[in-house]
């Protein structure tokens, strides 16, 4: 699922709404990281099934899809109240994805609304008078519309239903990668992923939740794909012991870090960890056309014996002809410089300028590269940087 343009982020709220919303922005930005575990705990109270079957109920333990759900509205409302705020573009483009990933559907955005709004009560009390939860109902549905715009169009884009994403794929082949973790191959009636993009792998735990977890499509094409993962907590672990054999559920793929494909310009793919798996989509495409372009790989990792599709990586490098790799290992003292001159032991800013960037990692890591990036001088800049990351997330979207 792909579309080239973005949501359509042009609706207003009406000029008295905006006042209000204006003026009670302070008071619900102050509160919403209280609102959003309320909003939670009343949803699945009331839906069970969405907690055991579509949330990640890893990320709702360590709160971070709270923060990023609050993060995000906040952030939406501040953009329809201040015209000097960024449209943000790019976080409604990756929630989107995330959500057609997910078979999300247009009705259960009333079902968010009601829980949502009944935690905003139940938080702020008498500050809520009907004039202001009609305004932050006007909010709500600008931001969901624009969501379940962009959502259908992504469906369409595959020509499926909306939610119709789930296809059921026999896990054929697992094979184990250098610390600890494991590569996959699944077959069935899947479909041809952009390079870059993942599937949500849905697996039905010993305690009966079905739990689904993103991985990025490493290789593949309309009926088998290669996964990458580590082995960390209950859905990695689950895959790490299934049996051959088994079936899983597969989405169609999604995410809008893809190559693009239209563009001639160099291209540097930038990861640490095992978010090398979107780079290694990249790169195993880029191989197998015999892509002429310019081609470079800096990866990061705590040690070569962690760096567990370095193999992999280099083999695709050497099938191309103009192509170069530079591995840096944090137990080597290793750390990814940029700007720098040519050593080439990676980061050199004649590389950077120009190019496309793709970049994957943890959070961390990519908070680093991009503010890196960002005070680059202007003859070193790369033309473009797109970015995915593994974890629900507020900082990039701000
Ligand atoms: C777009 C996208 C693409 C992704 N692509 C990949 C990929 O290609 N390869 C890959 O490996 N991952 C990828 N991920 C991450 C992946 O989706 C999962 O988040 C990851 O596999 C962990 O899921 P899990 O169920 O195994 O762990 P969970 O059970 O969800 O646990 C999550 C984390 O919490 C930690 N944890 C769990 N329980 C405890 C505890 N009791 N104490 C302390 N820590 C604990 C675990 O160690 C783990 O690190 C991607 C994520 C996204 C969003
Ligand atoms: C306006 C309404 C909504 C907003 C603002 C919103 C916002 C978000 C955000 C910010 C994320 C995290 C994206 C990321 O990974 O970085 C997310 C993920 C998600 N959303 Fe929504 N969402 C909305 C509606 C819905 C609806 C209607 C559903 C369905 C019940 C839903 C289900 C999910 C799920 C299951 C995830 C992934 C959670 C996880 O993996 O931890 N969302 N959403």
């Amino acid at each position: 699922m792909y579309v080239t343009h973005t949501p359509d982020t042009r609706r207003r709220l009406t000029p008295e709404h905006e006042q209000i919303v204006r003026d009670t922005l302070p008071v619900i930005g102050a509160n919403i990281n209280d609102i959003t575990p309320v909003f939670y705990r009343t949803m699945f109270g009331k839906h069970p099934e969405l907690i055991s079957d579509l949330f990640n109920r890893g990320n709702q333990k360590d709160g971070d899809q709270q923060k990023a759900l609050a993060a995000s509205i906040a952030v939406f409302a501040t953009m329809l109240v201040d015209p000097d705020a960024p449209d943000p573009l790019e976080m409604l483009a990756r929630i989107g994805h995330k959500h057609v990933s997910l078979g999300i559907t247009r009705d259960q955005y009333q079902i968010v609304h009601d829980n949502l709004f009944a935690a905003i009560v139940e938080v702020l009390g008498e500050a809520i008078t009907p004039e202001v939860a009609a305004a932050w109902d006007e909010v709500y549905w600008i931001m969901a519309d624009c969501l379940i715009e962009y959502e259908a169009s992504l469906y369409a884009s595959a020509g499926v239903a909306e939610g119709d994403v789930f296809r059921t794929a026999t896990l054929t082949h697992r094979e184990e990668l250098p610390g600890g973790a494991i590569a996959l191959t699944i077959t069935g009636g899947l479909a041809e992923p952009l390079p870059g993009q993942y599937t949500s792998i849905g697996v039905r735990l010993p305690d009966g939740a079905r739990q689904l977890r993103q991985y990025s499509i490493i290789g593949g094409d309309a009926t088998t794909w290669q996964l990458a993962l580590d082995v960390t907590g209950e859905v990695s672990s689950y895959l790490a012991a299934a049996e051959i054999g088994s079936t899983v559920d597969a989405t169609l793929p999604a995410g809008d870090l893809v190559l693009r494909a239209d563009s001639n310009r160099d291209i540097v793919l930038i990861s640490s960890g095992i978010g090398v798996t979107p780079m290694l989509g990249i790169l195993n495409h880029l191989a197998a056309e015999q892509s002429p372009r310019t081609v470079t790989s800096w990866h990061v990792d705590a040690d070569a014996e962690h760096d567990a599709l370095a193999a992999h990586r280099a083999a695709a490098l050497e099938q191309l002809a103009h192509a170069k790799g530079a591995n840096i290992y944090r137990a080597d003292g290793g750390r990814l410089e940029l700007g720098a001159g040519c050593g080439c032991g990676g980061g050199c800013a004649s590389t950077l300028a120009g190019a496309e960037v793709y970049l994957c990692g943890g959070t961390g890591f990519l908070q680093n590269v991009r503010e890196q990036i960002a005070a680059l001088p202007a003859d070193a800049q790369p033309a473009a940087v797109y970015y995915e990351l593994f974890s629900p997330n507020d900082w990039l979207i701000r």
